[in-house]
């Protein structure tokens, strides 16, 4: 056993769940019982079982088997804790009161959240509040700030990539304009690259707004040339044109009664616009299932590793990162209340276009 001054620590997974959740708790957690001979608190449900108090001590058979497996084994929530000031009727405290109660009750030296935007911001908080607190950075949509990469993100690509090569069959036989609507909240780093991993016609992102003219403009360009099916994948933030112009609360207003997701939309529009017939798949929580990639194994596992770093060095209210392919830390509150959207610049938006992929606008 190594010593440490580090005694006890506590990790919780919170946000939407992704694969490679369960690599990254195993990549902290083995060595810190084995290497470390660490007291682990494995909170349930996310900021929900900080508040709560719900956690269990974790053990070598709770993390035995766990590297492949999707989802998260302590279960997670989309609990703000700073975002609800209300007392407890029971205990008399607020959700950030009760967690710092938690926290000298377990007597944690260290918190390791893993998590997406949402969590890192609490994270962020919880640090100024004088907790020790260390976040790794998951999701599929890759929106992240100061990480060139977030573990789940691969995998989703996977997914996706494969749905859209599978619909590639169909399209072609059916000549038929496909839909897939993949997930990526308000930014469009998964429908950027499995669009150009599925070699897809039209590839529509919430931050470059689209023109149904324009997508039907390249539809009928693609029929000359005697290909009379294409491939579209729409982001689930994307918005055309005219909804760029509005602010926020007019967006939402403006959405009021839209029953079905952007894809539909999108479908209908080229549809009109064009008269070829059209189908929509919305990929939805496939993209979020299931096993993880090996690269985000790997990733996930490196960022566990590098967690167990800053607490031994104690070197605390930090996020792990990817940065130029090396594994780095960052202060949580750069990476605060930010979203990582792809810049207009991006290569990849070059390199699309050079293969003749259309972003939505001529
Ligand atoms: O952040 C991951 C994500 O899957 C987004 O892509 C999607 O917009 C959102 O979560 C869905 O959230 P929920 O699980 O709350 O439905």
């Amino acid at each position: 056993m190594v010593g440490t001054s580090v005694k006890t620590i506590g990790i919780l997974t919170s946000g939407g769940d992704c694969p490679g959740l369960n690599s990254a708790i195993r990549g902290l957690v083995r060595p810190a019982l084995d290497k470390y001979g660490m007291k682990v608190y494995g909170i349930k449900n996310g900021y929900r079982g900080l508040i709560t108090g719900n956690a269990m001590q974790l053990t070598q058979d709770d993390i035995s088997g766990i590297l492949t497996r999707g989802g998260t084994f302590l279960g997670t929530s989309r609990e703000k804790p700073f975002k609800n000031p209300e007392r407890d009727p029971k205990t008399g405290k607020t959700p950030v009161e009760s967690i710092i109660q938690n926290y000298e009750k377990w007597k944690l030296d260290a918190l390791v959240v893993l998590g997406g935007n949402g969590t890192q911001t609490t994270a962020s908080l919880l640090a100024k509040e004088g907790l020790n607190v260390i976040g790794l950075p998951k999701t599929i949509d890759n929106d992240l700030v100061c990480t060139d990469m977030t573990f789940g993100f691969h995998t989703a690509v996977d997914v996706a990539t494969e749905a859209i090569d599978r619909i590639h069959t169909t399209a072609h036989s059916h000549n038929r304009i496909m839909v897939i609507e993949v997930m990526g909240h308000k930014a469009g780093w998964l429908g950027l690259y499995a669009g150009i991993a599925g070699g897809a016609d039209i590839v529509l992102l919430p931050e470059i707004p689209y023109n149904t003219d324009a997508i039907a403009k390249h539809l009928k360009k693609r029929q000359e040339m005697g290909k009379d099916f294409s491939i579209v994948v729409v982001a689930e933030g994307a918005l055309n044109e005219e909804e760029a112009l509005l602010s926020k609360k007019e967006l939402k207003k403006s959405r009021q009664g839209m029953t079905n997701s952007i894809g539909y939309r999108v479908a209908h529009e080229l549809e009109n616009a064009t008269g070829l017939e059209s189908r929509v798949t919305v990929l939805g929580y496939l993209q979020r299932g299931g096993t993880p990639s090996p690269y985000d194994r790997v990733l996930s596992t490196q960022f566990g590793a590098a967690a167990m770093n800053c607490i031994l060095e104690r070197d605390f209210g930090k996020m792990v990162a990817l940065q130029n392919n090396e594994i780095v830390t960052v202060p949580l509150e750069d990476v605060a209340g930010q979203i990582k959207k792809v810049p207009l610049d991006h290569k990849l938006l070059k390199y699309g276009k050079d293969v003749g992929t259309c972003f939505g606008i001529e």
